[in-house]
């Protein structure tokens, strides 16, 4: 069907407060795959189980997860937007990658460290093997590129070296993957401290702008940024946190830094930041208002992951009877 074009993949935990930096550096910028891509989108729910979840708030996430997508711009005629848990192929060949995968590598993933740090009374196997199932998601679909943050970046890396130990043992089976790093998220900063990437789990509030976040709150975020002791809207050094607003001013209306320069010239940090604060909320105004219209609409929500599912499931079904033949698992018909 889809034969000649590559494939895309992402997975987004269902979490629901995506960033700005989420937005501008990834989500805005996904569409733009889909002329030359096939592109996969999965709200990855088996992930989000590695940590103890509430049941009514994990199944409320998914589909605000779905819908932000969508307000975002990801047209679902042109993605495949899906579950993971709706295609069960994701868990099947999680399995048989565990088989495929040391234990010293998992031991060395530095998320797997993190997280039992802060999950210390729950380091169950599958926070373990996260990176195994990870490597499911992609290999499943024979993807050429992931776009992932930095932080994602050492799983990816295994999900290559696995692919290619299977494809060592068995012959030509998983395309190895590459990862694609949004330019642009790499450079939107912490409001808090600049030097640092916007993170959506910062426990500073103050530190993120959240795609879903009220007007007021937007504006307040802003106008608290932390800058430096000068008065000039301009780049130079120990401006990180200037030069941080006006990346974000120039993501949001398109203008220039040096556009920006000149037309803040001579003008106070105070109004800067009101100008920054008010560009961000108007640009998200009508993703909001598109993802309240859809979460009010459930049952459309549910056809776009059934269509989803659907296809996800096709292409996955290809790759799976070739690596249970490839295993040596009998297969019945
Ligand atoms: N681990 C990723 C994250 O936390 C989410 C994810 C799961 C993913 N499976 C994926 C990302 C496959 C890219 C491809 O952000």
């Amino acid at each position: 069907m889809f034969k000649d074009k590559k494939v895309v993949f992402s997975g987004v935990q269902p979490s629901g407060s995506l960033t700005i930096g989420n937005y501008l550096g990834a989500i805005k910028n996904f569409n733009a795959f889909s002329e030359e891509y096939q592109c996969l989108y999965c709200v990855v729910n088996e992930h989000a189980i590695t940590v103890r979840q509430n049941p009514a708030d994990l199944r409320k996430r998914t589909y605000e997860t779905l819908a932000l997508y969508m307000a975002c711009g990801l047209d679902p005629e042109k993605n495949t937007l899906f579950v993971q848990s709706h295609v069960a192929a994701h868990a099947e060949l999680g399995w048989i990658l565990d088989c495929y995968t040391m234990f010293g590598e998992l031991s060395r993933m530095t998320q797997f460290k993190d997280k039992s740090a802060k999950n210390a009374d729950n380091i169950n196997a599958g926070l373990f093997t996260y990176p195994t199932l990870m490597a499911a998601d992609i290999l499943l679909y024979q993807t050429e590129l992931v776009p992932v943050g930095v932080d994602q970046k050492q799983h990816l890396e295994l999900a290559r070296d696995i692919a290619e130990r299977f494809n060592g043992i068995y012959g030509e089976t998983f395309v190895v993957p590459e990862g694609y790093i949004p330019p642009v998220t790499a450079k939107i900063m912490s409001l808090a401290e600049p030097t640092k990437k916007m993170s959506k789990s910062d426990e500073n509030e103050n530190a993120v702008v959240r795609i879903l976040d009220p007007r007021d709150a937007i504006i307040r975020k802003f106008k608290r940024a932390v800058t430096d002791s000068g008065n000039e809207i301009r780049r130079g050094e120990g401006k990180d946190g200037i030069e941080n607003l006006m990346s974000i001013y120039s993501a949001f209306t398109g203008k220039t830094l040096d556009e920006i320069e000149s037309e803040f010239d001579g003008v106070g940090y105070g109004d800067f930041k009101l100008a920054v604060g008010e560009a961000c909320a108007d640009a998200l105004a009508p993703v909001q208002a598109e993802f309240d219209r859809l979460m009010k609409d459930k049952a459309y929500l549910e056809t776009v992951m059934k269509n989803g599912a659907d296809m996800a499931n096709y292409m996955a079904a290809r790759t799976m009877s070739k690596v249970r033949r490839k295993i040596g698992f009998v297969e019945i018909k």
